[in-house]
């Protein structure tokens, strides 16, 4: 994720306060580190920055002093290069003329930083937005003017981003974007001078005007203090179009115009599926991480809540692509019943979302001092997990606000999935599929779910069944209505209703089906059981004639096959608890006597 801002104004001035205060209202995209950078009149650029929150970092550093005519600020969600002061952003080019932000990510960080390194740039970092300054500078040493190098360094740099770079011999700001957002805000200050200001969203810029531009893919912005000018950067040819107005309060506009976050977080898991998949192709851990996991005697996929069935999911990938074995196991229960059998040949792969929840951390604890290898699979990095761990991978969600888990737990599975392809050997990129398949599942399925969550509201008591790698998908809807509905829904194995649960079915009692590809008839066989005693059978799966005319409600999912399809279901059934949340008046958010990061036993 991260945030950038940069500001052009009319004249010189304190700018550091306004950059803080920016920065501030994107921390929730990042708070790793934080830098601001402004550009003088008389050739100067003043670079302050370092790990740390934005007010820790602003009093350390005495922002408020930073004067100039324009500025930058960065926050920082570091994925790969620690969170430290070198790898902070804003960046300076080799002689420190430009300077650079970015938020996203680079995917071709590496060959690139070696190709400038061998050019004889100076390359302080690891850090991709410091790479996208060379990028621009690699051009302009061959040559080209400053907007030419920008556009022909678009490009080289291959992932998902924005960026923004100033000269100090200028008077303007660049910026360009591939995936990520980016919005231009025009106005005036408060003695009538006008001023310009780019951002990765507009809670930065709301507090300063209403008068936005939002800029595409393929585009270069210029910003003066006084106007802007937008071209295509292919050929450079002038593009035109009209500000616009926002007219939404700054709490819907924090939430990207959507009611609550976790709506914003659920429509976020294709782009963010997008990043991790682009990123986990260029980490070097990932070798690292497969070459363990290969060698090693048992492996352990370890994890609470959500974390944990994403743990059951990876198992059945392993199993199902790679024949591997793997173990998922609640963090708490791998003390009691695994820690005394393993030993310094087992690997556990350490998964959760904060990388503090203190179940997760005391089995790494036990774990380790058995001589285990432990990888965490974190989103928080910096946090204790991905401290604490001989290597770890991040999940590339940015800030997830809201208590219950969406997009941490589909970049997860998506996680594991990749992994699997890789133990399998089979070609990765054909999971480059998956973000556009989950936008279309989210389109095909959100106004059923909102329709479906108004009749099963008046139930209190449901249950939500899964078969092979759609079992897990049961058990995170399921954890997902109980938690934000309060209603008690049962996660169980389809197989298993029979056993016992099928006793509860009475006229209308609603039972969820995730439907795998693989097992239609298996599946066709629990929903008459269900539907013979008048319940109501509700399934989600890939359109297939035999679910259809056995289902009492058909959810149908795009066509993906039986390793993606079970990952899409779980979209629906997040949109469903949510509706339902919404529908009994709850707030799905910050649901009652839940904490996101639970740092106690
Ligand atoms: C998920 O919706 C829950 N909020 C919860 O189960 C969560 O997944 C669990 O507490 C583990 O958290 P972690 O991933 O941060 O370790």
């Amino acid at each position: 994720m991260c945030g950038i801002f940069g500001i052009v104004t009319s004249q010189e001035q304190l700018l550091g306060d306004i950059l803080t205060a920016a920065a501030r209202r994107l921390t929730y995209r990042g708070y790793d580190s934080v830098g601001i950078a402004t550009l003088s009149d008389d050739g100067r650029i003043d670079l302050r920055k370092d790990a740390g929150r934005v007010d820790t970092v602003a009093v350390k550093y005495n922002f408020s002093e930073m004067s100039g005519r324009r500025g930058i600020t960065q926050l920082r969600w570091a994925t790969f290069g620690e969170p430290s002061q070198v790898n902070a952003q804003p960046h300076l080019d080799s002689d420190g003329d430009m300077v650079g932000a970015h938020n996203g990510n680079v995917v071709n960080n590496v060959e690139l930083r070696q190709q400038f390194i061998a050019e004889g740039l100076t390359v302080r970092s690891q850090n991709d937005g410091e790479t996208c300054v060379h990028a621009v500078e690699h051009y302009i040493n061959k040559g080209y003017d400053f907007i030419d190098a920008i556009r022909l360094a678009y490009g080289d740099l291959a992932g998902d981003y924005a960026f923004v770079i100033g000269h100090v011999r200028d008077d303007k700001l660049f910026a360009i974007k591939k995936g990520s957002g980016l919005v231009v805000g025009l106005g005036e200050d408060a003695d009538g001078r006008p001023f310009t200001c780019v951002s990765s969203d507009l809670p930065s810029i709301l507090p300063l005007t209403r008068k936005i531009v939002r800029i595409h893919d393929d585009e270069i912005i210029t910003l003066w203090a006084d106007h802007i000018e937008l071209r295509s950067v292919k050929d450079g040819k002038r593009l035109y179009r009209e500000p616009e107005i926002v007219t939404q309060n700054m709490d819907t506009v924090q939430k990207g115009g959507y009611p609550h976050f976790m709506l914003k977080e659920i429509h976020e898991q294709p782009q963010v599926a997008r990043e991790v998949l682009h990123l986990l192709e260029e980490a070097r851990e990932v070798n690292t991480v497969i070459e363990r996991i290969r060698k090693a005697r048992l492996l352990y996929l370890i994890g609470c809540g959500t974390s944990y069935h994403a743990c059951l999911i990876g198992s059945v990938y392993f199993a199902q692509l790679a024949g591997l074995a793997a173990i998922p196991v609640l963090a708490p229960q791998f003390i009691p019943q695994y820690a005394p059998a393993v030993n310094h040949e087992d690997v556990g792969l350490f998964v959760s979302q904060s990388g503090e929840t203190k179940d997760v951390l005391n089995a790494l604890q036990v774990a380790e001092k058995r001589g285990m290898t432990g990888i965490g699979i974190a989103n928080v990095i910096g946090s204790t997990l991905t401290k604490s761990t001989a290597c770890w991978l991040p999940l590339c969600c940015g800030y997830e606000i809201s208590v219950p888990a969406t997009k941490t737990f589909t970049n997860q599975v998506v996680t594991f999935l990749y992994l699997a392809y890789r133990l399998a050997g089979r070609e990765p990129r054909e999971l480059e599929q998956i973000p556009a398949l989950m936008e279309r599942t989210l389109e095909m399925t959100d106004l059923q779910m909102k329709a479906l969550a108004g009749e099963i509201n008046a139930w209190n008591d449901l249950y939500c069944l899964g078969y092979g790698a759609t079992y897990p998908i049961a058990l995170e809807g399921a954890l997902k209505l109980k938690e934000i509905t309060y209603a008690h829904c049962e996660g169980m194995l389809s197989t298993e209703f029979k056993h016992g649960p099928l006793s509860a079915v009475s006229e209308g009692y609603p039972v969820i089906f995730a439907a795998p590809p693989d097992d239609v008839p298996l599946i066709v066989s629990g929903i008459n059981e269900v539907t013979c005693r008048g319940g109501r059978a509700i399934v989600i799966g890939e359109d297939d004639s035999r679910l259809r005319a056995n289902a009492s409600d058909m959810i149908a999912l795009p066509k993906a096959g039986p390793s993606i399809s079970p990952l899409l279901a779980v979209l629906p059934l997040q949109l469903l608890a949510y509706y339902v949340s919404v529908a009994r008046g709850y707030d799905p958010d910050f649901p009652r006597n839940l904490s996101k990061t639970l740092t106690v036993d």
